[in-house]
């Protein structure tokens, strides 16, 4: 079962961001810690990282071609106003997982609506680099 993985922009600079939101983990030890979890459960992953709306819907459009059976996708402030991801994601028939590290309920009015969910089949937000662990369980269970 092979899957993709979008980070959004600024997500490159985890590690440099505010710890106390996002935690001390960089991108890359996030994505070690993805891959591992996936090799376990004999799960392939490609890991995809932007900071461009355009290169985010390019890539979840390979989705059907390049035939993953699963999106994990924290689109990072896309969430708040891509109608352009949601519109590429509405037309995929794939489970996709919306993750966030932080709890985006709990903070800023701005960050508590996301444009994106309501074509998704569920979200994590709060649990840190841990999220998208559970993302993957997740996928792998409802396969
Ligand atoms: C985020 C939350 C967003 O509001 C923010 O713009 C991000 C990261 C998260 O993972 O908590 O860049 O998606």
């Amino acid at each position: 079962m092979k899957v993709l993985i979008i980070h959004g922009p600024n997500l490159n600079l985890l590690g440099k961001r505010d710890s106390s939101i996002y935690g001390e983990k960089t991108l890359e030890e996030i994505n070690n810690l993805i891959k591992s979890r996936a090799s376990q459960l004999d799960m392939e992953v490609e890991i995809f990282q932007s900071n461009h709306e355009g290169q985010i819907v390019d890539k979840i459009q390979d989705i059907v071609s390049k035939d993953y059976k699963g999106l994990i996708i924290n689109p990072a402030a896309f969430t708040h106003y891509s109608i352009a991801i949601r519109d590429a994601i509405e037309i995929l028939d794939v489970p996709v997982i919306e993750v966030h590290l932080s709890n985006i309920y709990k903070r800023e009015n701005f960050r508590k609506e996301s444009v994106i969910v309501p074509v998704c089949t569920g979200q994590i937000s709060g649990l840190g680099y841990n999220g998208y662990l559970v993302a993957i369980d997740a996928l792998k269970i409802i396969e």
